[in-house]
């Protein structure tokens, strides 16, 4: 009997996802729905869930912030005391757990750096001054507990200067441990400005070896940079948007670590955040007033009504709403759209609905807009979750006019409410975004490429001619949007790709 089936298998190529299942240890300093100032709370509190789907075994590290509540989520002591060296003393801690969507999350409880009402600074926006001792310490915290459960993983994956270290510590001081010693390690980069960058004096306690502090490891003019670290010693890398991967390899976009990630050639690459759709999908999304789909749109004008009486807009459905959420910080550009909003609200028919926090000058010039122009702005200072949620479900366009943004995930939640994005085209916006076309009323959205007040009033403006001049645009373009996928899956198995890679290089392959 000719065996054709085996024949066949054996010439189908692998695809990256198959082989064995990985055991994964993902150290970071922040986690939905536990702790979270940024988006880097979305991905690690996302990634590890959608890998998990794929079928590997992975576990959270996270630190027990003070204002993590654990009656709400359940977490619970695990181990205590738990010994951690650091480079001249030793340290002593507690770990607690708790398991979200079957994914473990160990909890490095420290009093004398966690229990703080901030995760990096005080109310005033102060950095916490031990930040780099705090930081240093749950990596280390991190690896001990490794050791400590017996958990052997195949890969540490860090996030950012915070954890960075992790790829250092494995290579300096675990290379031969019988827990640690064939793990290899993968650092995302979710922001390359934020470095982690300290006077030398914290140096010993990090445990780094003098023998390191040179230029092309931590050595940073005099200073130390964590990042710099984790980017020379990771086994792999990436940052989180293949345009971003690009604009982090220029001087101007690599705020002075271009070089070194040059010099890791293929080893850094770019792979694009995911969306959890359990999370943001209008058609389930239990925060919003009203839920709806591509196919019917009425829950959404609901959403709009009552976006405008919560944020004391004009309650009228035929003017556009631009929503904004955002962290208040030079990265995001709102001096630009300041530089715009009240010339837009004064010349043309719109509303815009802001919520944001942050530079203590924009907090002051947003917050006092409602009052110059009632009914015609909206905003709120503070973080609020579910708000975000209403803007996204209730806005017609949503705006991220950013200096630069590594990935970016309200532009693809705004993508899955059908709200279309006006953004600059920049990093992960340029490759979520498609331009719309005039001619054929093809895109999702409005880019534009000029950093300036001028681009993001005229950008704006384009958009609100097409809502009141080209509404069959409109529709069709709400759908394109409304079609797009950005879901996990696919950057999970891109992750998994990189973790074999990094396999691979540790051992040499
Ligand atoms: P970044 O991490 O640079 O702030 P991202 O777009 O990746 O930007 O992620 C921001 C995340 O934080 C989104 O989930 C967004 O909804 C949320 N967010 C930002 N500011 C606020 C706020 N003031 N209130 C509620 N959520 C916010
Ligand atoms: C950073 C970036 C943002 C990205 C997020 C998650 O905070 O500023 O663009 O989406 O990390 O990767």
């Amino acid at each position: 009997m000719p065996r054709p089936k085996r024949a066949r298998a054996a010439q189908v190529a692998p695809t990256p996802q198959e082989g064995p299942a990985l055991r994964i240890a993902m150290i970071a300093s922040e986690c939905v729905p536990f702790a979270k100032t940024g988006g880097l709370a979305d991905v690690v509190g996302s990634l590890p869930k959608a890998l998990r789907a794929l079928g590997h075994d992975v576990i959270v590290i996270m630190p027990l912030y003070g204002m993590i509540n654990r009656e709400r989520y359940t977490i619970r002591p695990f181990l205590a005391p738990m010994g951690v060296w650091m480079g001249d003393t030793e340290e002593w801690c507690a770990v607690h757990t708790t398991t979200v969507d079957g994914v473990p999350v160990f909890f490095i409880d420290s009093d004398k750096y966690f229990a703080r009402p901030g995760l990096y600074h005080d109310a005033d926006y102060n950095d916490y001054l031990d930040n780099p001792r705090r930081f240093g310490f749950l990596t280390r915290a991190g690896l001990q507990l490794c050791i400590d459960m017996g958990f052997r993983p195949d890969i540490v994956h860090a996030h950012d200067w915070q954890t960075a270290l992790a790829a250092a510590y494995l290579k300096i001081w675990h290379w031969n441990h019988p827990v640690l010693g064939g793990a290899a390690s993968v650092l995302t980069i979710h922001n390359i400005a934020y470095q982690g960058v300290y006077d030398a004096s914290h140096y010993p306690y990090l445990g780094l070896q003098w023998g390191n502090f040179t230029s092309d490891k931590f050595e940073d003019h005099g200073r130390i940079n964590f990042l710099k670290g984790g980017i020379q010693y990771s086994d792999m890398l990436n940052t989180v948007s293949p345009t971003y991967a690009n604009e982090t390899r220029t001087p101007e976009g690599g705020h002075g670590l271009a070089m070194y990630l040059n010099d890791r050639g293929s080893a850094y690459r770019g792979i694009l955040n995911g969306v959890d759709y359990t999370q943001w999908n209008p058609e389930t999304d239990p925060l919003i007033p009203a839920r709806y789909s591509a196919s019917n749109l009425a829950g959404k004008a609901i959403c709009k009504r009552e976006l405008q009486l919560r944020m004391g807009l004009d309650p009228n459905p035929d003017i556009p709403i631009v929503g904004v959420v955002s962290r208040l910080a030079h990265q995001k550009g709102l001096d630009l759209l300041a530089g715009a909003i009240e010339g837009l609200v004064q010349n043309a028919l719109v509303q815009f609905a802001v919520l944001g926090a942050g530079d203590k000058g924009l907090e002051g010039y947003y917050s006092l807009l409602p009052l110059r122009f009632p009914g015609k702005i909206g905003s709120f200072i503070g973080y609020d979750n579910q708000l975000s949620h209403w803007i996204e479900a209730g806005s017609d366009f949503f705006a991220m006019p950013s200096r630069y943004e590594p990935c970016g995930l309200n532009q693809m939640y705004s993508l899955r409410y059908g709200t279309l994005p006006i953004v600059r085209a920049t990093g992960g916006l340029e490759d979520t975004v498609q331009q719309y076309n005039e001619h054929t009323g093809a895109g999702t959205g409005f880019k534009f490429y000029e950093p300036s007040v001028h681009a993001v009033y005229y950008t704006i403006g384009w958009a609100i001619s097409t809502y009141f001049d080209r509404p069959h645009h409109m529709q069709q373009m709400i759908q394109m949007a409304m079609a797009q996928d950005f879901s996990w899956e696919r950057s999970a198995k891109e992750y998994v790709q990189l973790y074999r890679e990094a396999i691979a290089r540790k051992r040499g392959m």
